[in-house]
């Protein structure tokens, strides 16, 4: 195991979003994605994560999942092996599937999520040694189970947390910034599940700065949260800052646009 297994990576996975991503998911009736905005920001991100040292497998756009750019949700992916999941979301069943002949070029050992439960990858922050899952519109108890029974074969002890319940996934309000520290809201703070962990607070009316994502030596951060910014530069973090207008118009965030290892 590399010492931090939760932010060292060398390889990462993207999805190149597809023009049907207007269609994308998004929680109340919110204004479509610009599709070119969208397509500049996601070539942006892709180019941070290579600044950031990672090896990119680009996959193309699929116009028959809208939200497939969001290709965290899909899957997880461990240092010697990938966990095909089942995403909660009726438009998003196929999408794991799809992306499973992907995961077996990367990995020797491709596990499918037993049983019938749902979960999302954006409903999974790992550290080095535990499994935050949180339970959502989009993960249950069955999907919980059925991923903390694998994890636990990979030294991970999995916890489970009520993710409140106008949070779509547990890690939009939350995001690791090294194996002891975590950037969560305050509701979700307030949840005590971090207990084991320093939390830092996302300043109060930046909670959409929450969904950071720890690649190597950089942490990734949405722009326009000056707050947000400030407190974390000043606790010694080295940031990068990405636009991220349009794929937060449907609910999308900096960790669920790779799938990293
Ligand atoms: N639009 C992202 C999701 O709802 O899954």
């Amino acid at each position: 195991m590399s010492k931090n297994r939760c932010f060292q990576f060398s390889r990462a996975i993207t999805r190149s979003p597809a023009p049907t991503v207007v269609d994308g998911l998004r929680d109340g009736d919110g204004s479509d994605p610009d599709f070119t905005t969208f397509q500049t920001q996601h070539k942006a991100y892709i180019a941070a994560l290579e600044k950031a040292g990672v090896k990119l497998t680009r996959l193309p756009q699929t116009a028959k999942f809208p939200d497939s750019v969001f290709i965290e949700d899909a899957a997880i992916c461990l240092q010697d092996a990938a966990i095909v999941l089942r995403p909660g979301a009726p438009s998003r069943f196929g999408e794991a599937e799809f992306l499973r002949p992907v995961l077996e070029q990367h990995f020797s050992k491709v596990i499918d999520l037993p049983g019938d439960g749902t979960l999302d990858g954006g409903d999974v922050l790992l550290t080095n040694h535990h499994a935050f899952i949180g339970l959502s519109e989009r993960t249950n108890q069955a999907g919980f189970d059925a991923l903390a029974s694998i994890l636990l074969q990979f030294d991970y002890q999995s916890i489970k947390v009520e993710t409140p319940s106008d949070i779509l996934h547990f890690k939009t309000d939350c995001g690791l910034l090294d194996e002891g520290t975590i950037f969560a809201t305050k509701k979700l703070a307030a949840t005590g599940c971090f207990s084991d962990y320093r939390v830092i607070e996302v300043p109060e009316g930046e909670e959409a700065a929450a969904n950071i994502v720890r690649i190597n030596d950089v942490v990734f951060l949405s722009s326009n949260y000056p707050n947000s910014k400030k407190l974390l530069q000043k606790s010694g973090y080295n940031l990068v800052t990405l636009d991220i207008s349009e794929p937060a118009k449907i609910d999308g965030g900096l960790s669920c646009m790779s799938l990293r290892f």
